[in-house]
């Protein structure tokens, strides 16, 4: 069996600081998103739960104010004063770590010289949320050296902001929100406009599987961009008849609908799938609740539709994936899940059944599309933690 992200952190920390001390590590989840899809952004619901892939930050103090970091996927050692830290406008691997420090620095938190290695098991381009997962990792690591108390929700505004203004990515709170409040057994609903949030336990008849169709998304940030750009355009529309409105939160499907002749037709779809997706989390998490798996997959099924047809995020192996999987027993219903153009959906599978749907969708995939999906049951994880 492959050696954990922690195994792997510590067992390398100790080779390449050629150290004998043991480190102390910290892990963060990757995520999915059961439902609530490029709704952050837009002060809406969303419904994430992170998943048991993770990456593991191995660290020990240094008490020169330099940060040492070796990524154990791209074999590179880098070494920062973090000072000297300034956004690069560059998105690799080190600028993940550097980011957070930067952030934690202009917040006046003092945070420590570290050396630390980074390791991980969550595939990268997947749409898991391995760049949240890094941040959060460091996070805690920084926060743990500095014997600071764990504040999840402000952590997940300080890397928000890491990737915002250092990496250049300009994501919603989502992916960072989950990687640290999330907690074993439940998905989290968050109120992206206030931050108010609460756990969702998930029902043991139910499991989540995810499915990677093996496509790597190259539109991502482009398309991201330009989808964020349509929800302000709509914004900006209502505000002319109605200056109260600040956001896609604060209108609905029926007042949407009264403005659409005034609309360009594509700001029109992108608002519509969003005003209609902000209502879905909340009657996710009462199907969740109530154990309605029926009810819970038909919102599935609805979203992946509304991304599909309105919002124009999936891709044919995102939608031949899903395809798939709501023929096959047990499977109450599918969707893409993240930003999308490629990457993983996830299926809602009766706990029973769930064996012989990753192994018949994967064979039926094969069968169908050309890259080579993976399939993997997953479990209800906790955000980030000290290991
Ligand atoms: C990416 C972003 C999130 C969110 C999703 C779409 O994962 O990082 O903030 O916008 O896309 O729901």
């Amino acid at each position: 069996m492959k050696n954990s992200p922690v195994e792997v952190a510590r067992s390398q920390f100790v080779e390449t600081f050629k150290t004998s001390d043991t480190p102390t590590v910290a892990l963060a989840p990757g995520r999915v998103n059961l439902i609530g899809e490029h709704t952050d952004y837009n002060d809406g619901f969303v419904l994430p739960m992170a998943i048991d892939r993770g990456v593991a930050v191995a660290f020990a103090q240094r008490n020169d104010g330099l940060l040492r970091a070796h990524s154990v996927d791209f074999g590179e050692t880098r070494t920062a004063e973090i000072s000297k830290l300034q956004p690069r406008g560059v998105a690799e691997w080190f600028d993940y770590v550097a980011a957070v420090v930067w952030v934690m620095r202009d917040e006046g938190m003092k945070p420590s010289g570290l050396d630390m290695v980074v390791a991980g098991d969550i595939p990268v381009g997947a749409g898991l949320s391995s760049s949240a997962a890094v941040e959060m990792a460091v996070a805690r690591a920084l926060n743990f050296a500095s014997t600071e108390d764990w504040e999840p929700v402000r952590m997940a505004t300080i890397c928000q902001r890491a990737e915002n203004e250092y990496v250049g990515v300009n994501c919603g709170i989502m992916d960072q929100f989950a990687a640290s409040a999330c907690e074993a057994g439940s998905a989290l609903l968050l109120d992206c406009k206030t931050l108010g949030h609460s756990l969702v336990p998930i029902p043991s008849a139910a499991t989540f599987v995810v499915m990677d169709t093996g496509v790597r998304r190259t539109l991502a940030t482009s398309e991201y961009n330009a989808r964020r750009a349509s929800c302000e355009a709509a914004v900006e529309r209502l505000r002319r008849s109605n200056p109260e409105v600040s956001s896609l939160r604060d209108i609905d499907a029926h007042a949407l609908s009264a403005a659409a002749d005034s609309m360009d037709k594509t700001v029109l779809d992108r608002a519509m799938h969003v005003v209609n997706e902000i209502q879905r989390p909340r009657r996710m998490a009462e199907a969740l609740i109530a154990a309605d798996l029926d009810s819970a997959g038909m919102l599935m099924n609805e979203s992946h539709a509304s991304l599909r047809d309105l919002y124009e995020v999936s891709c044919d192996e995102l939608d031949c994936i899903t395809a798939i999987a709501r023929e096959q027993n047990g499977c109450y219903g599918a969707r893409m899940t993240g930003a999308g153009f490629g990457g993983c959906a996830i299926a809602l599978v009766a706990h029973e059944h769930a064996d012989r749907f990753v192994a018949d969708t994967a064979e039926a995939y094969s069968v169908e599309a050309e890259p080579t999906g993976t399939m993997y049951i997953c479990r209800p994880s906790a955000g980030a933690t000290i290991v």
